[in-house]
């Protein structure tokens, strides 16, 4: 039984924009979202409070977070790696954190770990059980600010240095997840080498832990299988996805490295399912080929793509 309806979580302004390697202006970030929101998107994923020395491209997080024009029912959610990150998430001077209503405020916030011990160590020299460990504190103090705690778990279905990534690797993870409390687990296929059945028990194992309502699927599309993998999800019952508009994402430097899954396409497909989701195509398209046109580039949505041709519509460019 499929599920009547779906909530998509737009990441494309953090995972879509991190890897550019030109800065994106703050400005135009912000209309992506404005965008992004006016199309119906109810959850928002806009920034990351990471190491700009790591991630330059996010080094303007809090200018775009306290750039958006909040629209009601929208949830925003931003990275948060360390206290550091969460501090910088509520404003820093405290400000904003001790008002639940600020503007500058997250709503939500996004801790990750990987699945595979091998990716652990060699990208932040620790073991998975410690790296989720160092996340306790954050998870603490985002639950005293109100926010609620949203984990992603890389390389879920497969790792550059190891390869093959087991069920059981991903349920020690989700298991290390709801022991600091964290209240949502997203399984993420980081190189996008999922297929369906791997998938499936990836999710199983993940729902033996949290229920329906708080587990989520995280496709990046590398190798193309990202819409037979969140079909898989939905025969499951999993209604969250998380998706970039355009396609948007890939490292400049690794070659074939691919962004999320697009939205629109996602979209475009749950649409056919009679599914509900409460996005506008059309609005979404446009979000799609204005952040393209700041770019200078094509969506890699196809369903964008398709729509634009038919449209007759060039690539939109910025004002
Ligand atoms: P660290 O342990 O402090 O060590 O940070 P470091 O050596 O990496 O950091 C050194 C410098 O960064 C220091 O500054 C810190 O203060 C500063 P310095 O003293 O040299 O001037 N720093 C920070 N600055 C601002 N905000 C912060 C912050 N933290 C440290 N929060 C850390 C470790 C992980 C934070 C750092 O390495 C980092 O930010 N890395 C980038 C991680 C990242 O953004 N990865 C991409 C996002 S995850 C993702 O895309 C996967 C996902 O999509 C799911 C999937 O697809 O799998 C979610
Ligand atoms: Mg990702």
């Amino acid at each position: 039984m499929f599920p009547t309806q779906v909530t998509l979580v737009e990441v494309g302004p953090r995972d879509g924009l991190q890897n550019e390697a030109l800065p994106v202006p703050a400005v135009h970030k912000i209309e992506l979202v404005h965008r992004l929101q006016a199309a119906g998107l109810k959850e928002i994923e806009v920034t990351s409070f990471v190491s700009p020395k790591w991630v330059p491209q996010m080094a303007d997080n809090a200018a775009v977070l306290a750039g958006i024009r909040r629209a009601p029912g929208v949830r925003y959610s931003v990275l948060t790696p360390n206290l550091k990150g969460l501090e910088g998430a509520l404003g820093g001077d405290g400000e904003a954190a001790a008002d639940p209503l600020s503007a500058r405020r997250p709503d939500e916030v996004v801790v990750f770990a990987a699945a595979s011990e091998a990716f652990s160590r060699k990208n932040i020299n620790c073991s998975i059980a410690e790296s989720v460990q160092r996340f306790q504190p954050v998870v603490e103090a985002a639950h005293a600010a109100g926010l609620k705690v949203r984990s992603a778990i890389s390389c879920a279905l497969g790792c550059p240095y190891q390869g093959e990534v087991t069920a059981d690797e991903v349920e020690h993870v989700v298991r290390l997840m709801k022991s600091i409390g964290v209240d949502h687990c997203g399984v993420a296929d980081t190189i996008g080498v999922g297929t369906p059945r791997a998938v499936r028990a990836a999710m199983e194992r993940a729902l033996k832990h949290y229920p329906l309502v708080e587990v989520s699927g995280h496709f990046h599309d590398t190798y193309g299988q990202a819409l037979a993998n969140i079909y898989a999800c939905l025969e499951m019952g999993v209604h969250t996805f998380d998706a970039s508009v355009a396609g948007l994402g890939g490292c400049p430097y690794a070659k074939g490295a691919t962004g999320n899954v697009a939205t629109e396409d996602v979209l475009f497909m749950l649409q056919g399912m009679g599914i509900a989701t409460g996005v506008d195509l059309d609005r979404l398209v446009d979000a799609g080929a204005f952040i393209c046109g700041v770019l200078g580039r094509a969506p890699t949505s196809r369903a964008g793509k398709a729509l634009l041709a038919r449209r007759g519509v060039a690539v939109e460019a910025p004002a």
